[in-house]
């Protein structure tokens, strides 16, 4: 017998099946032969949550829990983070290898060129009420922007799929900055292609009668994050985007279930959650009495713990330098000392270090937005911005995957056996 194999006995029957291990993993499907009777559906995984599950084959991004690695395309994300820009990032998402000096300008340009939106969108984004929360804008104006490119349906031609994810890659950051704009009353500013990716997002959401001084340190500062952010593969919007792609709906419907998904707090939404936790929390000196109640059972910690990261999460320590790069430009942030303190009691309390809880990505990056200007719910859109590239990567890499079908999970059935139907008056 190959010793790739893994041999299971069902002591239901006595009967023994040896089945295939490749890449430490075997195939559920293989398990279907695994019967009781000739009649049986045959043997199931239960996965809720997909704790141990591998729903695909990815060469896209690595990353070890336990030793705290995270990597695009094998290239570490610390010297990314160190030494790219986040378009150089995106290109590597997308096509595997770091672009060449024309590759990388080709890329630029197909972006720049396609970074204004219809003037209908600013249309439909005049109807949401003044207090609309930024993301929600976000995820209805892009699965509206299928609407403006129908021809975004044909997935299957190659061509087709590059123009749909550069339209996206250009179009997200003006749709960002328009729903910012949205929120304050501010008269939208277009994008000016003669500034970079970065720039031009950070002129559209600040420039006030056509002005913005730029920081170059806090652009590279929200450069970084973006970078950080990038991809994380199956994450649970990146999940979103592949089982909602898979039915082959256009990208933009893809990206906007993915938005969705980030939106909720336990995902993108804890760098805003995280900022609204510390509101609670009136000074240093009131620190432990908070954990003491997260650890009781009256909340989370929000920024802290992470699915796949059980030691750290090497993102939070890049952050945390980008973090001091930022405040020494702004000054510091009174809520950092809160959050420091926070970290430093949760890192030695047996509640948190037994279950191997560390802070995470948004544990400071939402403080690092607040100190750029951003209000607190539009950090999870900058976090969309982010992930992107991601998302588009991972959506191609789908598509292009021989073994993919239509996502479609199956369930153990918990409900009652089939009954007959009552008329309602004989119901009690
Ligand atoms: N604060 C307090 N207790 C926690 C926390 C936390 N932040 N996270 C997990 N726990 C506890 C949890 O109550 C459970 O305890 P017990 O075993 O006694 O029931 C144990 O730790 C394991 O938790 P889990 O929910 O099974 O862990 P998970 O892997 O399913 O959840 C998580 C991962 C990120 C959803 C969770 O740690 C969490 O809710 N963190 C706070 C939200 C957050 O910061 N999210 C951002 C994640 S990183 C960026 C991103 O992915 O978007």
């Amino acid at each position: 017998m190959s010793s790739d194999t893994l041999s299971i006995t069902d002591n239901r029957t006595g009967k023994s099946y040896d089945v295939p291990v490749t890449d430490g993993t075997i195939r559920a499907i293989d398990l279907r032969k695994i019967k009781t009777s000739d009649d049986d559906f045959g043997l199931m995984t239960y996965d809720p949550a997909y704790l141990n599950t591998a729903s695909c084959r990815s060469a896209i991004t690595f990353i070890d829990g336990d030793k705290g690695i995270l990597r695009y395309r094998g290239y570490p994300i610390e010297q990314l983070a160190e030494d790219a820009s986040f378009l150089e990032v995106a290109y590597l998402l997308a096509e595997g290898e770091l672009p060449n000096a024309a590759q990388l300008a080709k890329w630029i340009d197909d972006i720049r060129y396609h970074t204004y939106v219809h003037t209908n969108v600013i249309k439909f984004l005049e109807g949401f009420r003044y207090d609309a929360h930024p993301m929600g804008m976000l995820l209805g104006t892009v699965g509206a922007m299928s609407t403006f490119y129908p021809d975004a349906k044909h997935i299957d031609d190659p061509a087709n799929r590059y123009i749909q994810r550069i339209r996206l890659m250009a179009k997200l950051p003006t749709l960002a900055a328009f729903a910012f704009r949205h929120s304050r009353g501010l008269p939208y500013e277009f994008p000016r292609n003669d500034l970079g990716y970065i720039a031009n997002f950070v002129n559209m959401t600040f420039s006030i009668g056509g002005k913005h001084e730029p920081n170059p340190v806090l652009q590279r500062a929200l450069e970084i994050l973006l970078i950080l952010h990038a991809d994380h593969e199956q994450n649970c919007s990146t999940s979103a985007v592949r089982s909602v792609g898979s039915s082959h709906v256009d990208p933009f419907s893809a990206v906007s279930a993915g938005i969705a998904a980030l939106y909720g707090p336990l995902h993108g939404g804890a760098n805003e959650a995280v900022l609204q936790m510390l509101d609670q929390i009136p000074s240093r000196r009131d620190v432990p009495k908070f954990i003491e109640s997260v650890k009781s059972g009256g909340g989370r910690l929000m920024g802290f713990g992470h699915r796949v990261y059980k030691s750290y999460d090497p993102r939070a320590k890049l952050i945390k330098r980008t973090a001091d790069e930022v405040f020494a430009q702004t000054g510091l942030n009174p809520k950092l000392e809160i959050a420091l303190e926070l970290e430093r009691i949760a890192l030695e309390d047996d509640y948190f270090v037994s279950r191997r809880l560390y802070p995470n990505v948004d544990f400071y990056s939402g403080l690092i937005y607040q100190a750029m200007g951003y209000p607190t719910d539009y950090f999870t859109v900058l976090f969309a911005i982010g992930r992107l590239p991601g998302w588009l990567a991972q959506w191609e890499e789908m598509l292009g995957d021989k073994e993919q079908k239509i996502a479609r999970p199956r369930q153990v059935f918990t409900g009652p056996d089939e009954r007959p139907y009552l008329p309602l008056a004989t119901r009690g």
